[in-house]
């Protein structure tokens, strides 16, 4: 497995497998690879001949106040799973190769990004579209892997895709959680003994909404409330969004009269943390 850090080896390597009649899928991350990741990679060693990680945390999608700085990294680590997972090629730039000092050409969306995460997350979107577009651009891949984790962001690329007539597959992955049901994240990395065991409540909270709506509850208020009682009673949790909204407009709904998306976010200490759950999966 190659670690490469220029456009220029990526665009040579994919290159050379195309004219071998090659596919090739891509995995965008920024790293500090855990087994969420690797089921992407492992999806993508699946459906595709090549597959290739990107490695790269991406300064345009944090805010001015956000965990840029000390957003965990780990190469080493990173190249050994990747390898395990089947991965031919991480694609691991510095900023300055992404972003050279003219850089100033955006992929904005004016739908899908203003509720949810967006909300307290006024540039993340922008920043994510902008530099999954170069990422396609470079590797220009068959295929594309992301996590459901990132409900929004799943919704929002592929929606970018098809007003963009982007010719690349969007394949999305179930949560991957921890034996607790914690969902897997690289920011789970920032919780002490006590913040990690109180983060269970993210997903001991979800559990309760789903059991809700199994007993036949389709009123979204009572849902909703029933969530954040539950997380009220986390002394470490402080919530910033737990949210019922359509799975395609990402908009809030009242009922569930169709397919829908429950979302949160939740501190934990300083630590924001999401986790979900689509309704067509209970
Ligand atoms: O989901 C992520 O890790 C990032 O938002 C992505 C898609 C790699 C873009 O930087």
């Amino acid at each position: 497995m190659k670690v490469v850090k220029t456009i220029a080896e990526v665009r040579e390597q994919v290159k050379q497998w195309r004219a071998e009649g090659l596919t090739v899928g891509l995995v965008p991350t920024m790293g500090y690879l855990h087994e969420g990741h690797a089921s992407l990679i492992d999806a993508s060693h699946r459906d595709n001949d090549r597959t290739v990680v990107s490695d790269f945390v991406n300064p345009m999608q944090f805010g001015p106040t956000e965990d840029l700085e000390s957003y965990p990294r780990d190469l080493k680590h990173d190249t050994e799973l990747a390898e395990a997972h089947g991965c031919d090629m991480i694609f691991n730039p510095e900023p300055e190769e992404m972003y050279n000092k003219n850089f100033s050409s955006f992929v904005d969306m004016t739908v899908l990004t203003e509720e949810l995460c967006g909300l307290s997350r006024p540039v993340h979107f922008r920043g994510v579209c902008t530099v999954v577009s170069k990422l396609f651009n470079i590797v220009k891949p068959d295929r594309a892997y992301f996590g459901k984790k990132d409900a929004q962001q799943l919704a929002v690329i592929r929606h970018m895709v098809d007003d963009l007539n982007m010719d690349i597959e969007i394949i999305g992955c179930p949560i991957i959680r921890e034996s607790d049901g914690l969902a897997k994240s690289s920011r789970n990395t920032y919780l002490n003994d006590n913040e990690r065991k109180a983060a269970l409540i993210l997903s001991q909270s979800l559990e309760i909404g789903k059991s809700i709506i199994k007993n036949g509850v389709t009123d979204c208020k009572e849902i909703i409330s029933a969530i954040k009682t539950k997380i009220e009673s986390e002394p470490l949790a402080k919530i910033d969004y737990v949210k019922i909204v359509d799975v395609e407009t990402i908009q809030q709904i009242e009922k569930l009269d169709r397919p829908a998306l429950c979302a949160m976010a939740v501190y934990i200490g300083k630590t924001r943390l999401i986790d979900n759950f689509f309704t067509e999966d209970i």
